[in-house]
């Protein structure tokens, strides 16, 4: 099955852990956080502090918290968010001159290693660093901001990422990341996208959460 994970960029952060919770009792297996320096993208947004908040919720209820780094020299950050909870750190390969060290760096810190890069790489970047990858992830619209148009491309980069995987027989997530909803839930998971990442779609509109939550499960079926 595919697995949800909603985007807490898109939640109230006046009450971050009940917004989380509800989307945890909907059935969100994951919560992805997303970390922004004004640097590599033009937004700021969490610390390892707000990781470590979410700890009590992890710890009651099992959730995953999947942090995506978009941040320059991620290397300095990395074991302060596994220390504060994070169970899987991914890296953009736009920042990383090294991404073996890094991958290898979260592996030791004992999380499970991922690996993104924005719309505009080319897929043949993550060629070498496959195979050592647990997570890759597709960023479906420029990283910076929740609510975006998801670029209507990005479906054919699954794809591609899809054939490299199982090419050489890997297990590694395929997550994708940005203008997830409903309405193209289906065609992103036919692609072969095995994790969802969804923000404004789940915590943003006027419906509740769990109906949300509900709706993109169904579409991915
Ligand atoms: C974009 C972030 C996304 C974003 C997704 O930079 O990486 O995770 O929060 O938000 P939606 O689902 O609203 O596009
Ligand atoms: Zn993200």
């Amino acid at each position: 099955m595919v697995k949800l994970a909603p985007s807490i960029l898109a939640a109230n952060f006046a009450r971050l852990e009940d917004h989380a919770r509800e989307a945890v009792t909907a059935g969100a297996e994951w919560l992805h956080i997303d970390v922004m320096d004004g640097h590599f993208v033009p937004n700021i947004s969490i610390g390892p502090l707000i990781v470590e908040a979410l700890r009590p919720l992890k710890k009651e209820t099992g959730i995953l918290l999947d942090v995506h780094l978009m941040i320059e020299q991620p290397e300095r950050y990395i074991a302060d968010f596994v220390k504060a909870g994070a169970d899987i750190v991914t890296v953009h390969v736009e920042t990383c001159p090294h991404l073996h060290r890094t991958i290898s760096h979260i592996k030791e810190l004992g999380a499970k290693a991922g690996v993104t890069l924005n719309p505009s790489t080319p897929l043949g970047t993550l060629e070498e660093i496959l195979a050592d990858a647990d997570l890759a992830l597709i960023m479906s619209v420029n990283p910076g901001f929740g609510g975006q148009k998801y670029i209507p491309s990005s479906t054919a980069k699954i794809r591609r990422l899809r054939q490299m995987l199982d090419a050489i027989a890997s297990k590694a997530f395929l997550e994708v990341d940005g203008g997830v909803y409903a309405g193209n839930a289906a065609e992103i998971v036919h692609a072969g996208a095995d994790v969802l990442v969804a923000g404004s779609a789940i915590f943003g509109g006027t419906k509740s959460v769990a109906e949300n939550i509900s709706a993109l499960r169904s579409a991915s079926r």
